[in-house]
């Protein structure tokens, strides 16, 4: 999966799924722009970027707001030159106090579509001007498994992340005549501070034996999943690795499951 020598945005690259992906693509060959509204976290990933050999910068970013996108956007370009790759990765399960509501509320609506949806569509719109110049670039949007099917448990979270499998369909036609290649990955099940929130609202099984929530997620994935393992931040990393690679210059517009085989479609 070569992606030696080009240029990586990954918003929301501080932690998480995003850092995965971040050291997937720098241990690839990529120099790395982590972007996170969490400054902090994201030098903590640049330095760890740095330390695999290749070139990074922590950047603020607040994919809600279209002046920190260009300003974001505006330094990448003048601090790399270019930008080949951008990984829509920055998303939310609610707003605060979400894990205490029983239905998501007006303000869970709002921030989930502003950063889930909104977000993907304002930062590919920012970086596609220059790509389109370049005739060059990857696009991976990261989707989820919840876009895949609603649940009665976040219902505009399913919905945004829905909403992400067909932007990335739109966005694959609208930059195809570009050379620009626009793809989804739906991750399955990770433990990562979004899903410490999930759990902490008390979605999971009865507990009489009172085990912690990490060792109840892990149950639940052994036995919901066919592979019987949970995913993990490498594992989207990877794909994302490819996906920005030559190797998937005739893949665009797909959305791809990274989740044991809990979706096969
Ligand atoms: N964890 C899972 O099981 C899972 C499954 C499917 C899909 N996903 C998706 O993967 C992506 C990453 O999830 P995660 O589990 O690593 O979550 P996380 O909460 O651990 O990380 C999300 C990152 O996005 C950043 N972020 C939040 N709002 C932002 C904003 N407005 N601007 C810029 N950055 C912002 C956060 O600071 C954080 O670094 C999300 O899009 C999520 O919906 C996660």
């Amino acid at each position: 999966m070569d992606v030696i020598g080009k240029t990586a945005v990954v918003t929301g690259g501080g932690r998480g799924i995003g850092r995965g992906i971040s050291l997937a693509l720098a241990r690839n060959g990529a120099d790395i722009i982590v972007a996170d509204i969490i400054v902090g976290n994201a030098e903590g990933v640049a330095e760890e970027v740095r330390a695999l050999g290749r070139r990074s910068l922590a950047l603020r970013l607040d994919v809600a707001s279209r002046q920190s996108v260009e300003a974001m956007t505006a330094q990448a370009l003048s601090e790399f030159g270019a930008i080949d790759i951008l990984v829509n990765n920055a998303g939310v399960i609610g707003a605060q106090g979400w894990e205490r509501r029983e239905t998501p509320n007006e303000e869970d609506w709002n921030l989930i579509f502003e950063i889930n949806i909104r977000g993907v569509a304002r930062v590919t719109d920012a970086v596609a001007g220059h790509m389109k110049e370049r005739r060059y670039g990857k696009i991976v949007n990261i989707a989820s498994i919840a876009g895949r099917r609603g649940s009665n448990r976040n219902p505009p979270y399913n919905a945004s992340k829905a909403g992400v499998i067909n932007l990335t369909q739109s966005q694959a036609q609208m930059l195809a005549p570009y050379n620009i290649n626009v793809n989804a990955i739906c991750p399955g099940l990770l433990w990562t501070p979004m899903w410490e929130r999930i759990a902490a609202r008390g979605t999971m099984t009865p507990n009489p034996e009172g085990k912690t929530r990490r060792e109840l997620f892990v149950e639940y994935v052994e036995e919901g999943t066919p592979l019987g393992r949970e995913q993990t931040p490498d594992d989207i990393g990877n794909l994302a690795a490819f996906l920005a690679s030559e190797y998937a210059r005739n893949i665009t517009g797909q959305s791809i499951n990274v989740d044991g085989g809990l979706n096969m479609n």
